[in-house]
């Protein structure tokens, strides 16, 4: 299959989905093997791995390649990778499994997903890996509490995937990086522009969306589906508040909606890099970092996950990032600003933080609608009720 546009990342889209008389063959030979049951994280690893999202890890990481990207944001062979993609398992299930032995990679229910071709095996140091990745160990940050509570061993080698999650929220919203290519090849589009997301939209979103879309010809908006933290507003939600401003506010043939099935690390600035990438492997040649990309708590600078880009030459990366600053509404100006283009004090501004806003919403209350469109005020309210109703019914 022809694959469209930027160069993939490390050069080639990675493939690992067997198909046909192959997949069938090695789903009859995985009946036999030892098997690991994978969390919901390492069931999208998987997948993104298979889809070439991850490209060019064929893979979950060797030490060699481990090590190397938490000491030097980069696999052994040099080229950038910033986050550990590692499959944990617990001791015992290590030393049941022989180095150079296929296992067999499951569901929750036993369903199989993949095969693993077991190259290795290793310990790691989960401080040192905290204090690399998360820059901080304490177990209040999400990323590090997971960390802290997964299996202590490694397990590395290539992977194939042979059936595709069961578990799996708005397949019409699925599309692969070697679709995703097409699509906007289809379009005509040469300039994309790609949008990470966790949140439902509101309005510094659609502004820097929108600033943009004004350089670009189109704008991949691909909201992060996998495991989030409680927190966090559920998929479901957040796609529908997408659903409801696309339709009113934004020009179809200029926007695609597509979800990312992964997991979300609260990594920061090394998550920024990371989400990068992946959305050039989607093939996206520009990608927005705004203010605290990827951010939690007060672990990093609202910035830092923009400065990290300057510890790589722009050819390494491959893809161009686009930087913005806080942008908030600005009653003086009339419109969505940034201290870059607004020259009035703050009591013009209307500036909530994310725990404002979620309190108004559990009351019932609906944002200003210079902080959100009342199309998502109202589809948030709902959201929140349900999800209240839904804790009681537990
Ligand atoms: S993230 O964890 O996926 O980064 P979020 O969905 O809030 O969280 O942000 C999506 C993107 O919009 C990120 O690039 C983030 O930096 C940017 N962003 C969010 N809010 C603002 C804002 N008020 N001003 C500028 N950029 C923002």
């Amino acid at each position: 299959m022809e694959v469209y546009g930027i160069t993939p990342h490390g050069g080639v889209l990675i493939n690992r989905c067997l198909k046909g008389v192959l997949r069938e063959a090695a789903l009859e030979r995985a009946q036999g093997l030892k098997k690991i049951v994978l969390n919901k994280v390492s069931i999208s690893d998987l997948e993104l791995i298979a889809i070439g999202a991850f490209s060019p890890l064929t893979g979950f990481m060797g030490k060699a390649d481990y090590e190397s990207v938490l000491k030097d944001m980069r696999l052994q062979n040099g080229v950038v990778w910033s986050l550990p993609i590692t499959l944990p398992v617990d001791k015992e299930t290590a030393d049941s499994l022989k180095i150079g032995e296929e296992v067999a990679l499951t569901e929750p229910g036993g369903r199989i997903l993949g095969i693993l071709e077991l190259a290795e095996k290793y310990t790691y140091d989960k401080e040192w890996e905290a204090r690399l990745v998360f820059k901080t160990t304490d177990t209040k940050h999400p990323g590090v509490a997971r960390l802290f509570r997964q299996g202590d061993v490694y397990l590395a080698g290539d992977v194939w995937l042979l059936n595709r999650p069961s578990d799996i929220q708005f397949p019409e919203l699925r599309h692969d990086p070697i679709e995703t290519r097409r699509m906007f090849a289809r379009r005509g589009w040469r300039r994309i522009v790609g949008f990470q997301t966790r949140n439902p939209i509101h309005r510094a979103h659609e502004y820097i969306q929108k600033a943009a879309l004004e350089i670009a010809d189109g704008l991949f908006i691909h909201p992060l589906v996998g495991e989030t933290r409680p927190e966090d507003i559920p998929a479901r939600v957040r796609i529908e508040s997408y659903r409801a401003v696309l339709r009113d506010y934004y020009p179809p043939d200029r926007v695609i909606l597509a979800v990312f099935p992964a997991a979300m690390r609260y990594a920061g600035p090394r998550e920024a890099i990371f989400h990068a990438i992946c959305r050039k492997n989607y093939g996206c040649t520009h990608f927005i970092v705004g203010r605290d990309h990827a951010g939690v708590g007060n672990y990093y600078g609202p910035y830092d996950a923009q400065r990290i880009f300057d510890e790589f030459e722009p050819e390494e990366i491959g893809i161009t990032p686009l930087f913005f600053e806080n942008a908030f509404y600005c009653r003086k100006c009339g419109a969505v600003v940034t201290r870059k283009t607004c020259p009035h004090d703050e009591r013009y501004h209307i500036k909530l933080s994310g725990t404002q806003v979620r309190e108004m919403l559990k009351r019932g209350e609906a944002p200003p609608p210079e902080f959100t469109r009342p199309e998502v005020a109202r589809i948030l309210i709902e959201g929140y009720k349900k999800e209240v109703s839904r804790k009681h019914s537990l």
